[in-house]
């Protein structure tokens, strides 16, 4: 048996202890051998069993979040696989076209159940699935009947094959049959089901997925934020009428500006994008706004009403935490906006309305160019909603003009990289790195910190300038590396006195600031000037030193820039 598994099987001790009553010996406590093993007592129990009604049998056990693939030497020429809660999708690549795009869902007739060989009170259907009635050929046209399949988790692992792809569904089970035909099952048909599923053609280009000259994804993903932010607003802003318009999301407007509050949810980088857009949000939607991360909110059981609306923001669009916030909030009957890079995905589906934030594939697990692009996205989301507001129009005009400035600025401060890379020198043996700022750089510091302890492994933190007197103050000294954010805004001169406060402690911070500005440059070991732009955009220019800190100081410490350890592109798990 031949088994690929992404996820996690939560209920694998209860599976195995019921396997090892039966007799089956195992060698590893992984979950992944539980689900050979119960394939194999399935299989001994129902000779007669097809390849596919065995693995329907057998994530009928499973809990938890998985995407599987299965080979087997009983079954030569096949192959079954199935998800729940990860994702999964099958390309399909074949020398003439399809004669369909879509693929009709073959479902079971009978449901009885067996209780002989049941884990723990779970039930295992005694009979296999009967056929449905269904006629649909899913084959290439003309002579050449050649097809072939990869099953993935994501695009970018399959495209360089073909652009064809199906995204399968939560509890769908596809096989590939000996006359390589292609068939996707489901055990129960449901109200929501769609019945078929369709093949959709990628937009992406296989050199969006290269490396080409850089030494890393990460740092290609850091370097194509120019163009990123570009794809990002491409088609929505018109620069000349300062008009935004957001396709996914047209059509609830009007239902937005009637509501309660705004929640966004999200984890990790996203939840900082969240940060980095919620005073503007506060601003152009007079509403109140709610900022939270996934799996605190669902720890709180936060009550949810039915006019508020929820934004879910995910680069992967699959995060675990983010998936079941949403499902728990669109159960209360708010409105479920998706914000999230990945077409096709789960938050994608089952949202009802959303943003493509449109930043391209990002394969480095470390988030860059999707956070620049989540926030460009949300900055977009309020211009759209504001639009209507006479009193809003000059704030509405400073931000779109700065946004049509920003890919220049974004180049202007890529140009900084060699001087961060001396800076990183001086900084990458140390234990501990703090960044500071407040206002619109505050989630600059939790993002740039994020980067930091994710992918050098060291200690950062990011932290509130108004908060340093509260604590984190008694950790400065001339020894502790710091980064201070101090540009000129509206709490510039609270930023100066916290700047103050630590060079008074024989702290020499290593300062972002604007462009020639000298007032805070006086106080700074290293300076680090970007361009000055609208307040709210700010971060986005103020972030990318910070990125490429990151990247440099991992490089320096001989880390895997791009899996750093312990860590996944994807959480697909709780
Ligand atoms: O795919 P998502 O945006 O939902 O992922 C959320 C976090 O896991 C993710 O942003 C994580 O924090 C990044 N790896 C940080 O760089």
């Amino acid at each position: 048996m031949w088994i690929s598994f992404a996820g996690i099987i939560t209920n694998y001790k209860d599976v195995k202890q019921f396997l090892v009553q039966k007799g089956h010996k195992f060698r590893s406590d992984t979950d992944t051998e539980i689900i050979a093993k119960l394939i194999k007592h399935i299989h001994g129990l129902h000779p007669n069993y097809s390849f596919r009604e065995l693995v329907e049998q057998v994530i009928q056990q499973l809990e938890g979040a998985f995407a599987l693939c299965f080979k087997s030497m009983h079954f030569p020429g096949e192959v079954v696989a199935t998800r729940r809660g990860s994702p999964l999708l099958v390309g399909i690549k074949t020398k003439t076209k399809l004669a369909t795009d879509h693929i009709p869902i073959l479902y079971s007739k009978e449901h009885s159940k067996l209780k002989d060989h049941r884990p723990h009170g779970h039930e295992i259907p005694a009979h296999g699935l009967a056929r449905s009635q269904s006629t649909s050929e899913f084959l290439p046209q003309g002579d050449n009947k050649e097809v072939e399949y990869f099953f993935a988790s994501d695009a970018s692992a399959i495209i360089e094959h073909t652009d064809r792809v199906i995204y399968l569904l939560d509890d769908d089970v596809a096989s590939v049959e000996k006359e390589g035909v292609l068939k996707i099952h489901r055990l129960k048909r449901t109200l929501e089901d769609t019945h078929a599923r369709e093949i959709t053609t990628l937009k992406m280009e296989i050199q969006q997925i290269m490396k080409g000259n850089f030494s890393s994804f990460m740092q290609k993903e850091i370097f194509e934020q120019p163009e990123s932010v570009v794809t990002t607003m491409r088609g929505r802003i018109n620069f000349d009428s300062e008009t935004v318009v957001l396709g996914g999301i047209k059509d609830y407007i009007g239902e937005i500006r009637r509501c309660r509050r705004l929640l966004l949810i999200a984890c990790g980088t996203s939840y900082n994008s969240a940060i980095a857009t919620r005073q503007l949000l506060e601003e152009l939607t007079e509403l109140p706004v709610m900022v939270d991360l996934a799996s605190d909110f669902l720890d709180r059981n936060t009550p949810i009403f039915r006019d508020d609306v929820c934004f879910f923001i995910s680069q992967s669009g699959e995060t675990a935490d983010t998936l079941m916030a949403l499902r728990y909030c669109k159960q209360r009957g708010a409105l479920i906006v998706g914000i999230t890079n990945t077409v096709g995905s789960s938050i994608c589906r089952e949202s009802h309305c959303g943003v493509h934030i449109n930043a391209g594939p990002e394969i480095g697990v470390a988030s860059t160019k999707a956070y620049t692009s989540q926030i460009i996205s949300l900055v977009m989301f309020a211009l759209m909603v504001s639009e209507d507001r006479i009193s809003a129009q000059p704030r509405r005009s400073e931000i779109i003009q700065g946004l049509r400035n920003l890919p220049d600025q974004i180049k202007e401060v890529l140009e900084l990289d060699s001087k961060i890379q001396e800076i990183s020198k001086k900084v990458f043996e140390k234990k501990s790195l703090l960044v500071l700022g407040r206002g619109y750089n505050y989630a600059t510091c939790l993002e740039g910190a994020l980067k930091i302890k994710e992918i050098t492994y060291m200690h950062s933190e990011g932290i509130l300038a108004g908060e340093l007197k509260h604590g984190p103050l008694a950790l400065v000294d001339k020894g502790m590396p710091i980064i201070m954010i101090c540009t000129r805004d509206n709490v510039f001169v609270k930023c100066m006195n916290a700047l103050q406060q630590v060079t008074a402690r024989e702290g020499r911070p290593i300062l972002i600031c604007h462009k020639n500005d000298q007032e805070p440059q006086k106080y700074g070991s290293s300076v680090l000037e970007v361009p000055k732009t609208v307040d709210c955009l700010q971060g986005i220019l103020t972030v990318i030193p910070l990125q490429l800190v990151s990247y440099h100081v991992a490089v320096l410490k001989g880390c895997n820039v791009d899996c750093p350890r312990n860590l996944a592109k994807s959480v697909t798990v709780e």
